[in-house]
């Protein structure tokens, strides 16, 4: 990536060296030369805090890309792709009634259905199972030494709460956390054909296993989220099949593919910042700003995205009618014009680190958001107090090659064996 000085044009190029582990540089020579860019791939980008904020809360914008959004470079590969499918029509149709990709009034009905189960009461009623299930995959790892911050505990942790809050049965884990991996490539800004094929049979699949979910729910009704929402759709005018379905897995896959990146992209962040991890450590009373700084830092979803319905003049630019328009979150949440000299730096006391845009903003804020933070907050506060020694092992962290959801295959971390809690 050229430097702001040159004449080079400055592109969104997510396969320059070194962007998986570090996007921000380029976010930056962004930010300054092109903040509302048209990048190669279609979809527009923004890169500054203050266009990100007004495009999350415009809300004349639409999140439904079958009536919004115009043929583009995209479009014409899915389509071309679908062909190669049985079935296209249905492959066309799936997930298009998740709330996050429907605009109100149906998105005001299905988000109130979904959100009684999201209130702070049931999320800090949530606070013993969480905090049981992380002080059980610390035990699990204590004698050792030496854990995956990934597959010991950033991973499980929010798949079985999940699961829990939905009442699906906590198996066939790596079935699951495969498919879903497929699916989220198809947010990243850019996919080749492979992925694209990868990510429609693995939807085939997620599709069957939570019909299957749903059918043995209706047969074993119990207090939880998945069976207030098959009671909804039962009533037949609040919620159809399709709608239940398609709640079911954005909230399966947002719910686990999120936060695994916050707690291993927190951590890393931590350990390559060993006095802000003992600042941390030593002061409960962070703990709640620590998640916040963490959220900033390193965004666990870099992009969110709207479609325009008329031109729209944004940054000094005018983007046409019906284009995909990038938030670029992660670049927001480093933008100097925000947070000035000290946007780079990690500071887990910083007075305003909440006002980042890591859950988006506006009609489709985060309905996680409380879950994601209180999960964060137990895993890295538990892990950093518990064990001595805390450090990066060999090899190194490894990044899961996705350009939205980025975070970390693997992250193999050591310490002293042993310790009790304090
Ligand atoms: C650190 C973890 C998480 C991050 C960074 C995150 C981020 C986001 C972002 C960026 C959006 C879109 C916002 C917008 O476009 O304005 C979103 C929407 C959503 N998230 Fe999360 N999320 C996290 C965890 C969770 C969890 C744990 C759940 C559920 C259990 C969840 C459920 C949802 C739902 C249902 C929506 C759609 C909301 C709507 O369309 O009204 N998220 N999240």
């Amino acid at each position: 990536m050229g430097a702001s000085a040159s004449t080079e044009p400055v592109l969104y190029n997510p396969f320059e060296p070194g962007y998986p582990e570090d996007p921000y540089r380029q976010f930056a020579a962004l930010r300054e030369a092109d903040p509302v860019h048209e990048s190669m791939a279609g979809p527009w980008i923004l890169f500054r805090y203050d266009d990100v904020n007004r495009l999350l809360r415009d809300a004349s914008l639409s999140v439904e890309e079958d009536r919004s959004a115009r043929e583009g470079p995209r479009a014409e590969a899915f389509e071309r792709l679908l062909a190669e499918f049985d079935q296209g029509e249905d492959r066309r149709t799936r997930g298009t009634r998740a709330m996050l990709n429907v605009d109100p009034p149906d998105h005001t009905r299905l988000r109130r259905l979904v959100s009684k189960a999201f209130t702070p009461r049931m999320i800090e009623g949530l606070r013993p199972l969480v905090e049981r299930l992380v002080d059980e995959h610390l035990d699990a790892v204590a004698d050792r030494g030496r854990l995956d911050v990934i597959a010991d505990l950033a991973f499980p942790l929010p798949f079985t709460v999940i699961s829990e809050m939905l009442g699906m049965p906590d198996a066939d884990r790596d079935l699951l956390r495969d498919w879903s991996h497929a699916i989220v490539k198809l947010l990243d800004p850019v996919i080749s054909d492979d992925e694209v094929r990868e990510a429609f049979v693995s939807s085939d699949h997620m599709t069957d296993h939570v019909h299957e979910v749903i059918a043995w729910k209706r047969a074993h009704p119990a207090d939880d989220l998945l069976t207030a929402l098959i009671r909804a759709e039962e009533d037949g005018d609040r919620l159809t099949p399709e709608e239940l379905r398609d709640q079911v897995v954005l909230l399966f896959i947002a719910g686990h593919e999120t936060t695994v990146n916050l707690i291993g992209n927190g951590t890393l962040a931590l350990l390559r910042h060993p006095d802000q991890l003992t600042r941390w450590r030593d002061d409960p009373a962070l703990d709640a700003n620590a998640v916040d700084e963490l959220l900033r830092y390193d965004a666990p979803v870099q992009f969110s995205r709207r479609i325009t319905v008329a031109p729209l003049e944004i940054g000094g630019r005018t983007v046409p009618e019906r284009t995909f328009v990038l938030a670029g979150l992660a670049s927001a949440n480093r933008d100097p014009a925000r947070w000035g000299p000290t946007a780079d730096h990690l500071d887990l006391g910083r007075s305003d680190a909440g006002q980042h845009v890591s859950f988006g903003s506006g009609t489709h804020f985060c309905l996680g958001a409380a879950l994601a933070r209180l999960e964060g907050q137990v895993a890295m506060g538990r892990l950093i107090r518990r064990f001595d020694a805390l450090a990066l092992a060999d090899p190194g962290p490894e990044w899961n090659g996705r350009m939205n959801l980025r975070g970390l295959a693997r992250l193999p971390v050591t310490f002293t064996p042993g310790r009790t809690p304090s």
